[in-house]
């Protein structure tokens, strides 16, 4: 079978198509799965650059994919031949709250190799089925970006109508969260560096744009969009350059989900805004397998479809991460396997 991996160096110029031994077949509780599409996440441009080094190689980078189950082993009951499935990004994490040991294991990382493989051997716990309604194109987005979003705004926020939401930027895991806060019947206000791109969330229901270049001061802005009160959530993927205004920008009692950290690791912070407007932060790794079927199950209900930027085929892989990187898209950029 055919893969994409990190051979002898690290480096998204580095990233070569192999030819690796299928799988063999699968023993008690295991499935083959036949990968039919990929999704990129931010996290994979990190990953294959080996920014934060912990990574071996050589490594199949990539969480995120979907695939029919082709063969089962013997005791395997959670799947079958001809199921529509994609695997969790974290091995272990299938239910309860995060512990040490259940998030050791992610996909695309040093601990576990990634789906940028043809057909993966997996564990059929680690398993989910995915929505009717979507193709395999949109389900491979859902395994990192959505699960982290539901995470963060309905297992951890409780997001429920008539509240407000912040979410910014337009990428992956912005644009689920403006999808679930919508679909939970919650204001959101979008934050972009483009108008284009405020415009587009518009069309997804986003009832206030703000463009953070034009406003760098847009915590102040959110105050005045909310009559002074401030948001309920703040869905914080900017990191260091985001946090101070998503600290201005919520409200006396309101929660920070803290995601990502586009815009810078490390930040001085307004510690007394934290005590003094009794905030919540929370502190998000993606979710469990349980998060993953409750997302599913409301997006099914609802017929909720991700937004997909770009679909590369599986021949130009890396061109999905060299897009990723530039940060253009609006959405997520997939690839096609055949
Ligand atoms: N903790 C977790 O479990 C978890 C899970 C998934 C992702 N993450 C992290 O969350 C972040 C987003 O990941 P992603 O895959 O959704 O990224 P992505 O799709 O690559 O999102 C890129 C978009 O974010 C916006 N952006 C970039 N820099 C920004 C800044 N300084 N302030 C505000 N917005 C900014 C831009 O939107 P505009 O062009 O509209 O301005 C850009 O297009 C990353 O840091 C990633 O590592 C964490």
């Amino acid at each position: 079978m055919h893969a994409w991996q990190n051979t002898l160096e690290w480096g998204l110029e580095h990233l070569e198509m192999v030819e690796l031994p299928d799988p063999p077949l699968p023993g008690p509780g295991q499935a083959l799965v036949q990968v039919h599409a990929a999704a990129s996440n931010y996290r994979d441009v990190t990953t294959v650059t080996n920014a934060f080094p912990l990574g071996r190689l050589p490594q199949i980078p990539l969480s995120d994919c979907a695939g029919e189950v082709i063969a089962i082993g013997v005791d395997t009951i959670r799947v079958g031949p001809g199921d529509r499935v994609c695997p969790t990004f974290f091995r272990d994490w299938l239910t309860g709250p995060p512990t040490n040991e259940n998030r050791l294991k992610a996909r695309g990382s040093a601990s576990t190799p990634g789906v940028l493989q043809e057909r993966l051997l997996i564990n059929a716990e680690e398993l989910v089925k995915i929505p009717d309604h979507l193709s395999y194109v949109e389900a491979a987005t859902l395994p990192c970006a959505a699960v982290t979003a539901w995470r963060a705004l309905v297992t951890c926020a409780r997001v429920r109508a008539g509240m407000t939401v912040v979410v910014q930027g337009t990428g992956g895991v912005s644009l689920f969260a403006l999808q679930f806060a919508k679909l939970h019947g919650a204001t959101v206000i979008l934050t972009s560096s483009s108008d284009a791109k405020l415009e587009r969330g518009r069309t997804l229901g986003a009832d206030h744009l703000i463009n953070y270049r034009d406003c760098p001061e847009w915590g102040q802005r959110v105050l005045e969009q909310t009559g002074g009160r401030g948001a309920d959530i703040v869905v914080e993927v900017g990191g260091a350059g985001t946090i101070n205004q998503s600290l201005t920008a919520a409200r006396v009692g309101g929660q920070i989900c803290i995601i990502g950290v586009l815009g810078g690791r490390t930040q001085e912070l307004a510690m007394s805004a934290i005590f003094g407007r009794n905030l919540h932060l929370h502190g998000i790794s993606v979710g469990s397998r349980d998060d993953f079927e409750a997302m599913n199950r409301a997006i099914a209900a609802s017929g909720m479809r991700p937004v997909i930027d770009e679909v590369v085929p599986f021949h130009k892989a890396p061109d999905a991460l060299h897009i990723q990187r530039g940060g253009t898209q609006f959405g997520k950029i997939c690839i096609a396997f055949n």
